[in-house]
């Protein structure tokens, strides 16, 4: 029997304090633990960040998901973390990434604009199932860009 596979669903806060630069080196770190560690649990997933917020979809047994989160959760890099989607799901997204990162190329374009505006963090809520639409469609958009 195959295990079965979770996802998780969350959007948070940047809380990196300084200019592009000093978050850009953080980012850095962030994907060099995530590419380090996810590998040994069987985690694969993708992480966005865009003009303050970060998204990250993260796949993988229930444990390991749980294990992963309970750590990225009490990282001040982040904060108001708000997970919108924890459940089931017939199979991977993002099968052959450790961590993919995405959205790079995309500073001029407020992808989350209407995240912020929906929820304004705090209050109303986003579905988990349409920010997991918005992370595959530009994993999708980007995979195309390197074609
Ligand atoms: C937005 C965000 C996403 C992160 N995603 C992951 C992840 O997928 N896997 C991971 O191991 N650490 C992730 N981290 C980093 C963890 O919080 C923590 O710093 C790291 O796992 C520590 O790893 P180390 O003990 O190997 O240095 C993330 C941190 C932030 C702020």
């Amino acid at each position: 029997m195959p295990d079965t596979i979770y996802r998780l669903v969350y959007f948070s806060k940047n809380r990196i304090a300084g200019g592009p630069e000093r978050i850009a080196t953080e980012i850095d770190s962030i994907l060099a633990a995530s590419r380090r560690n996810n590998p040994h649990c069987g985690i694969t997933g993708a992480l966005v960040f865009n003009r303050g917020i970060f998204a990250q979809a993260l796949e993988g047994r229930g444990v390991a998901v749980e294990t992963v989160f309970e750590r990225i959760q009490q990282d001040p890099r982040h904060g108001d973390v708000q997970v919108l989607a924890f459940n089931k799901a017939a199979e991977r997204v993002f099968p052959n990434w450790s961590m993919a990162f995405l959205g790079q190329s995309r500073e001029d374009q407020n992808m989350f604009g209407h995240i912020g505006r929906d929820t304004g963090f705090s209050t109303a809520r986003i579905e988990g199932q349409r920010l997991l639409e918005i992370i595959r469609t530009i994993a999708l958009e980007e995979e195309a860009r390197a074609a």
